[in-house]
């Protein structure tokens, strides 16, 4: 009797009959208005090298090394405002300095024909009042604490308890996310968002 191993063998077996030993990994992809020559994608991964908020030379050659011709790259996550910030030493895209310091990475993952989006991030009560400006609470869509994850994934008392927004507040954060859009589109980035931390649901700008 055929058993489910032989099920995905068979299966497996076909598959790589009818692609006539294409790897799916290495065949374009069309995203958009993007014509990526292969699948595999650069994740976005935060470094913690990017002193004060500011985007180091080094990150040229970390980009450079991970692009291909029609590859697509995301950049670590990066800060839209100084409120936004909760990890050390992450980029940031909400002043000129950090526009000017992406400049060179985007130039050269663009030289080797990469496709390279950057990631925006607002931390909202992923941050304690360190990182925030003069000390205040982190803000975030609620007032709640963050709690012990159960499988330990972060310890809660790094956390600062946070600020709840209030609906007028809301349009800064918004307008925040379209200010460092446009930074990134200044540096030649394209930008995504990254969900999760202040906003709850995705919001177009
Ligand atoms: C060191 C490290 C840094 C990361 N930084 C980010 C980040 O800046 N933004 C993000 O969305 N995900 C980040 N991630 C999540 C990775 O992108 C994710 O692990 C990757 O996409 C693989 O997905 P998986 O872990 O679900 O298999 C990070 C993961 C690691 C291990």
């Amino acid at each position: 009797m055929e058993t489910w191993r032989d099920k995905i063998t068979h299966r497996d077996q076909q598959e790589e009959k009818n692609n006539n030993n294409i790897i799916p990994l290495l065949t374009p992809y069309k995203m958009g208005s993007f014509n990526l020559s292969h699948r595999i994608v650069l994740a976005p991964l935060s470094r913690m090298r990017s002193y004060d908020y500011i985007p180091q030379p080094h990150a040229i050659l970390y980009y450079s090394q991970r692009t291909t011709e029609g590859g697509f790259l995301i950049s670590e996550a990066s800060v839209v405002s100084e409120t936004g910030r909760g990890y050390k030493h992450t980029p940031g895209i909400w002043t000129k300095e950090q526009v000017e310091a992406w400049k060179p990475i985007v130039a050269e993952v663009q030289a080797k024909g990469g496709i390279f989006f950057c990631q925006l991030l607002h931390a909202g009560r992923i941050s304690n009042r360190d990182f925030q400006p003069n000390g205040k609470a982190p803000i975030s869509y609620s007032d709640k604490p963050l709690k012990n994850q159960p499988n330990g994934g972060f310890n809660a008392a790094e956390f600062t308890p946070p600020r709840r927004l209030r609906t007028g507040e809301i349009p800064q954060i918004v307008n925040d996310f379209r200010i460092a859009a446009r930074n990134a589109i200044e540096a030649e980035i394209k930008s995504s968002k990254q969900l999760g931390y202040v906003l709850e649901i995705e919001c177009s700008y």
